[in-house]
């Protein structure tokens, strides 16, 4: 076991994280199906998503919220779709990372799901 402290740990946490979602029986359609991502595009996104929590460096200068409200307006991002994104994510953390950068990996998941979940809920009423 490592630590989550690079770049490159970064990408293989998300690549990780990813080989799990898209084969994901509850979740993995909102990426195969709906929005029909191209990987090679949204994999980036992600990684500098993560670099700039966990590493602190600036490089994603997206929405992280705004993507996801199209996706709830074709089928509804209920809580269960984010106890599971969250279950993988922990999961995927927990089988390759030790230490702080794990904790955090989470507690910020854990957060913006729970925010997310709620704009979506408010979004569909
Ligand atoms: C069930 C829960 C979720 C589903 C199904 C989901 C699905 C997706 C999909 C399909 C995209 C690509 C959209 C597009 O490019 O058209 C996306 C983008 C993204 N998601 Fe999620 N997501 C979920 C939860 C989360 C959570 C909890 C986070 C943050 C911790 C997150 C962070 C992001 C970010 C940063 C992007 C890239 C936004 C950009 O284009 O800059 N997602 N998500």
């Amino acid at each position: 076991m490592k630590a989550l402290e690079t770049r490159t740990d970064i990408e293989e946490l998300v690549n990780k994280f990813y080989d799990k979602v898209v084969i994901d029986d509850t979740i993995g359609f909102f990426f195969t199906d709906i929005a029909q991502i191209d990987l090679k595009k949204h994999l980036p996104k992600m990684y500098n998503f993560w670099e700039s929590i966990l590493l602190g460096n600036p490089v994603y200068d997206g929405n992280p919220m705004r993507v996801h409200f199209p996706l709830n307006q074709v089928v509804a991002l209920e809580e269960h779709h984010f106890d599971r994104w969250l279950a993988l994510w922990q999961q995927t953390l927990e089988e390759n990372f030790e230490g702080e950068n794990v904790a955090t990996a989470l507690l910020r998941a854990q957060n913006i799901a729970r925010i997310m979940s709620y704009k979506m809920k408010i979004a569909r009423s």
